[in-house]
């Protein structure tokens, strides 16, 4: 499987959106990582359907991947979906029914992710790995850019690949907070194959060269 590095746009220019989408696209970003949260499941309010459907109607094709932290979860799943998103991918801790909300997000004709705080338990993945088209580790808090990377990160990583690779299905194993040229490599070779990056991109001078100098670091 190719790795996919995925942009948070949660650390672009937001009173330019549209444009900082189409610039780190052109500059060789694979697909576009949307973080909503909503000051109520983490401490920050960021953006709804509403600014979804703006980049849809902006021009932007390609893959959306929205990390809902929100808490209701399920009315906003319908949504988000309506507004274009392809991956929608939601923690355990937002739903009383996991698995009825993985279904909705199926039911909407979207790709299904579960995201793992750094101190959740892979143990919610036993019931529901059939059903996964995405398992997000978070390797910070969720809440905000530009923190630094978990290190016990690591040792889960290497426990996903595993339970995917036994799974026998295709799974996206995606990595979100904290990477950056340093230690990027090392995420994707313990497995991960969609790795998010917010400050690491955008706050660096050229998003082309940044871009280059990463996945340089992914021949394997
Ligand atoms: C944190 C978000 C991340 C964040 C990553 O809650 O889910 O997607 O934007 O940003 P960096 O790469 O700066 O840690
Ligand atoms: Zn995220």
């Amino acid at each position: 499987m190719k790795i996919l590095l995925a942009p948070s746009i949660l650390s672009a220019d937001c009173s330019r959106i549209g444009e900082e989408i189409k610039n780190v696209l052109k500059s060789g970003g694979d697909i576009i990582h949307f973080d909503v949260m909503d000051n109520h499941y983490v401490p920050n309010l960021t953006f709804g359907p509403m600014v979804l459907q703006s980049i849809r109607n902006f021009g932007i094709t390609s893959i959306i991947d929205v990390h809902l932290m929100v808490t209701p979860v399920d009315s906003l799943i319908v949504q988000f979906s309506k507004a274009g998103a392809d991956f929608i991918t939601i923690h355990p801790e937002s739903t009383n029914h996991l698995d009825r909300s993985l279904e909705l997000i199926k039911s909407c004709g979207c790709k299904a992710g579960i995201a793992i705080n750094p101190a959740t338990s892979l143990g919610v993945l036993e019931y529901v790995i059939e059903k996964l088209d995405i398992i997000l580790l978070m390797s910070v808090n969720p809440g905000f850019s530009g923190q630094e990377f978990i290190p016990s990160t690591f040792k889960k990583l290497l426990k996903v690949r595993k339970l995917i690779d036994k799974s026998n299905r295709k799974i996206f194993l995606e990595v979100d907070g904290g990477i950056n040229l340093t230690n990027i490599q090392k995420v994707a070779s313990y497995g991960a194959n969609i790795l998010v990056i917010g400050s690491a991109i955008f706050k660096s001078k050229s998003y082309l060269k940044t871009i280059k100098e990463m996945r340089d670091q992914l021949v394997f």
